[in-house]
């Protein structure tokens, strides 16, 4: 792990000297420099990417429980073993994830108790059921289709750690997509209720998707600065159109109509032009009143509180190595 080199804006004290090194901080930024954790970076840059990297990585632990709710009922052996390799791919995506933010002097288990206690956000895509199998479909085509749109931007970040992190991610979310969107694939060819499943998942998961791009720009309080920082390349709106334009076409090649009736292409730009989307519902689940926050807390509480001897055991094994390290040594 990093030492958290005490080079942050806190050390500052408003001198010309502080001055200058933001004004160098920014320039290696402006010049697509990569920032490493033991580089100096502003405080706030570094407050910022702990917030939005631990989040990320919240929801990507969080997100393995809606789809690992389907691992034991998947239709087929070769379903399953696709189900489980992508739930085991969202835990490796947050432990890469965790790494990056202890770059920046933060540790997991700080995070993972804020998380716990519930202070900590985490997408809001994951607080929705999984009601039918068609769901795991919707879920890979759809949000890993949603995560993969904001995910690739990200590995152009300017804090090097999370780039690289996003690439390795990247990597496997193309595999998460494809395997949704077959499954969406195989319903839509398959009887008519398989096709009214599709069409149902897809009525239920279209809209949070959208909300997963964050707030409409004209309210994303980060943004500006996230811009500025290099750590976000595109806005929320800018990303969430791109979305629609790449998805409406394949629901449309599935048989399937998005539960949009103002959706409608825009003959000048060949945008796709959504409808309202309901900020108030986004708000609620932010503020733990969606379908699912309460059960995906209390299920990360149990696992936390299930994995305790493992830690321990864990602690303990690297403890003894310590020591037979230390006495070889001397
Ligand atoms: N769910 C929960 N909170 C959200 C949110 C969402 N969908 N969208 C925005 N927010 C929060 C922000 O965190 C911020 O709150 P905060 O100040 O307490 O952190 C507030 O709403 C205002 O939003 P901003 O637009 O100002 O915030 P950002 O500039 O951080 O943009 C973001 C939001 C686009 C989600 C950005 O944080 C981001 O790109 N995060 C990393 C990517 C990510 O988290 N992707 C989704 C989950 S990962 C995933 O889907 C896994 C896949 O494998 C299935």
């Amino acid at each position: 792990m990093y030492t958290q080199a005490l080079n942050t804006a806190e050390t500052t004290r408003g001198t010309p000297e502080d001055a200058e090194r933001l004004a160098r901080f920014q320039a290696r930024v402006d010049a697509e420099e990569r920032i490493e954790p033991n580089d100096w970076m502003p405080e706030a840059y570094r407050r910022t990417l702990v917030r939005q990297i631990s989040q990320h990585a919240h929801s990507e632990i969080v997100g393995m429980l809606p789809e690992g709710n389907w691992i034991t009922r998947a239709p087929s052996l070769r379903r399953k073993a696709a189900l489980l390799a992508k739930v085991q791919d969202e835990g490796g995506h947050g432990l890469y994830l965790y790494a990056a933010a202890e770059t920046l002097g933060t540790s997991r288990e700080e995070l993972v108790d804020q998380l716990l206690s519930g202070r900590a956000k985490y997408s809001s895509i994951f607080n929705y059921p999984t009601l039918t199998w068609a769901d795991i479909g919707a879920i890979g085509w759809l949000v890993d289709g949603a995560a993969i749109m904001n995910q690739i931007p990200l590995c152009r970040c300017s804090y090097g750690p999370y780039a690289r992190a996003m690439i390795r991610v990247c990597k496997e979310e193309s595999f998460h997509q494809r395997q949704g969107y077959e499954i969406m694939l195989t319903l839509c060819r398959g009887t008519p209720e398989q096709k009214a499943m599709a069409q149902d998942a897809l009525n239920r998961w279209w809209w949070p998707c959208l909300m997963m791009f964050g707030p409409p720009d004209t309210e994303s309080q980060h943004s500006d600065q996230s811009t500025r920082w290099k750590i976000k390349r595109f806005s929320n709106d800018e990303l969430r159109q791109r979305f629609i334009d790449a998805t409406v076409p394949q629901a449309h090649y599935l048989g399937l109509t998005p539960p949009d009736p103002a959706l409608h292409q825009d003959a000048a730009t060949g945008h796709w032009r959504h409808g309202p989307i309901d900020w108030q519902e986004f708000r609620d689940v932010l503020a733990g009143h969606g379908p699912c926050n309460r059960e995906r807390l209390e299920a990360r509480r149990a696992a936390h509180a299930d994995g305790a001897w493992v830690r321990a055991a864990a602690a303990a094994h690297a403890e003894k190595r310590r020591a037979r390290d230390a006495a070889l040594a001397a």
